[in-house]
């Protein structure tokens, strides 16, 4: 791998030994993939935060600078951490101190959680505690190349902002933080990002449920390829990019996808794949629209449902308002329980424009930091839930052990007001 100076510098100790172990791991991870060299970045997506048992022993034995050396740079080594070289924060977390009593969620989790907030808060990290970052102001501009985690934000930096990354690691994320440089392959090049797949949409896909439905087929199509997707879709919203990315990332491990007209790297269909030819298209039209609603209800039996889940990814502000008219002077079942997962930044918003107090009267709760696949928690003694979101229909059964049944957020909030599920693609 060529290093540049200051690169060799890092890797040779001038900025200290933590900056050298860092460097040291992105040169090995460079030289597995045959990778030619790094690329400067200047913005990091990672998870130094989330407790584990593994992290608490750590923790115990040499406190977060031990912590972090194994967990977020693989070393051995006692280094001392410095602070962050480039902006980075930190992705969804385990659940905070306001949901104890809420979430059953370990004391001993969220007393390292804290500790992890003062000390990474102290060296430069941004605590946005979401998987949803570019929604509240980590915002990487047009041909940036980034170092982000988590598989739903991944995609959203890629296709929708038109950033470069790689679906990145714990350990990668950590060395990106404190030297600046990811090695430069996969999607930081621009020949890996043109389309390879094209999806001819024949059924009007124009609202969430509908946007989620066609990113599970599209990443059940193309696996960890790239979809470029036209045809009989609305313009559509924040939400609805969200959820198809994150459906795409769920049933395949797309990272990338073009929307012609709607993306910015794909002014027509001919553009998204630049110089190779327009494959043939593979049709998503009502039957292909009926089978992913089937699939995604597939783990659903009893219509007896304990628990709604919204907001996977976690909710933009619209969503939560569109959330609190629908609740707006109902009660839920007094069996049944509903979340709605958001950024803390949004839940702050939501408090100060009434909605958090719609939910809550109504018997819903808005909860920020985490969710119920991140945390392996849902309320006690949950057998069945149901959700709007395709991928949490698609980890949450496994996860947990539960039915799940997939919904819009009007089918889901009468369930949470019925207590049973009376869903139905319509
Ligand atoms: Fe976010 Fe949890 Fe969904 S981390 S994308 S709300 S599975």
């Amino acid at each position: 791998m060529r290093l540049t100076d200051d690169e060799k510098a890092m890797l040779d100790g001038a900025e200290g030994p933590a900056v050298a172990a860092a460097m040291d791991l992105l040169v090995r991870y460079g030289e597995a993939l045959d990778c030619e060299q790094l690329c400067d970045i200047r913005n990091v997506a990672g998870t130094m935060t989330q407790p584990s048992p593994a992290k608490a022993k750590l923790v115990a034995e040499g406190g977060w600078d031990k912590a972090f050396s194994v967990i977020n740079l693989d070393s051995d080594d006692d280094l001392e951490i410095p602070d962050m070289r480039v902006p980075t924060c930190q992705l969804q977390q385990g659940f905070g101190s306001d949901s104890a009593g809420i979430a059953p969620y370990s004391k001993q989790f969220i007393d390292l959680q804290d500790d992890a907030e003062s000390f990474y808060g102290r060296k430069g990290v941004n605590i946005l505690a979401t998987c949803t970052p570019y929604q509240v102001g980590n915002l990487p501009v047009r041909g940036e190349h980034v170092a982000w985690m988590e598989s739903s934000a991944v995609v959203y930096a890629n296709s929708v902002l038109g950033a470069r990354t790689n679906c990145e690691g714990t350990a990668s994320t950590g060395a990106a933080s404190l030297t600046g440089k990811i090695p430069c392959w996969g999607n930081h090049l621009p020949e890996n990002r043109y389309g390879n797949h094209l999806i001819d949409v024949r059924v009007p896909v124009r609202d969430f449920l509908d946007w989620g439905m066609l990113g599970y087929f599209a990443g059940d199509l193309v696996q960890e390829e790239r979809p470029v997707v036209t045809g009989d879709i609305a313009i559509p919203e924040l939400a609805d990019l969200k959820h198809f990315g994150a459906a795409a990332a769920s049933s395949g491990g797309v990272e990338l996808y073009h929307i012609p007209g709607i993306t910015p790297e794909a002014p027509t269909v001919e553009a998204a794949f630049g110089p190779r030819p327009v494959p043939e298209a593979v049709t998503y039209g009502p039957r292909e629209r009926r089978r992913m609603y089937e699939t995604l209800n597939s783990q659903g039996h009893s219509t007896e449902v304990d628990f709604i889940l919204l907001g996977c990814p976690h909710a933009s502000i619209e969503q939560v308002c569109r959330a609190a008219k629908a609740l707006e002077g109902r009660r839920l079942n007094s069996s049944t329980q509903l979340w709605i997962m958001v950024p803390r930044a949004l839940k702050a918003i939501a408090d100060r424009s009434g909605y958090t107090e719609i939910i809550e009267r109504a018997g819903g709760r808005l909860l920020a930091d985490s969710c119920p696949a991140m945390s392996r928690s849902a309320p006690e003694g949950t057998k069945v839930f149901a959700t709007d979101s395709a991928k949490q229909a698609h980890y949450l059964p496994a996860i947990l052990g539960i039915e799940a049944w997939f919904g819009t957020l009007e089918d889901c909030i009468e369930a949470a007001v019925t207590g049973r599920w009376a869903g139905d693609l319509r």
